[in-house]
């Protein structure tokens, strides 16, 4: 094969260059990889460690109403009270509101009706239905809000 251009156009590559080439094109293509991998890894991983705080959340009234039926229908009913995510929920004929925000790191704790429990989904930690830590990393228990019926209503604040 002769390596002298032809007129008016590029030199082909002698196979050793076009192996390098091709060489270093899937080594730059694998680090591209490799670096996405890394950066996704590295949000997901801050993500949990540092997660979106509750108090991020804006809007919502100081009292809040809802319809006593809204209990019935669901376990749970979730307002914002001054900006923060409220829990609204019956537990043995009783109404309470507490805060959703866990106490350990911020994130948002989900009602088990089954167990009669928060579960904070980040690290673990539990509530029982009046706020207080059954299971840790959670230092506080739950805030707790006042919840009054009034006829069809209930109000939260
Ligand atoms: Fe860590 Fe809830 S944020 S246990």
């Amino acid at each position: 094969m002769s390596d002298t251009p032809p007129a008016g156009g590029l030199a082909p590559l002698p196979d050793a260059a076009r192996r390098k080439f091709l060489h270093r094109m899937y080594n730059m293509t694998l680090g591209f990889w490799a670096l996405g991998g890394i950066a996704a890894t590295g949000y997901v991983g801050g993500r949990y460690l540092w997660p979106t705080r509750a108090g991020q959340v804006t809007g919502g009234e100081r009292a809040v109403t809802i319809p006593v039926a809204d209990l019935s229908d669901k376990p749970i009913v979730k307002v914002l009270v001054e900006g923060q995510p409220v829990g609204v929920f019956r537990y043995h004929d009783q109404v309470h509101a507490l805060s959703l925000v866990c106490t350990h790191l911020g994130c948002l704790v989900k009602w088990e009706p089954g167990q009669g429990e928060f579960l904070c989904p980040c690290h673990g930690s539990r509530y029982d239905p009046n706020g207080a830590v059954l299971q840790g990393p959670a230092p506080l228990p739950l805030k707790r809000y006042d919840a009054r019926v009034s006829g069809t209503t209930v109000i939260v604040s």
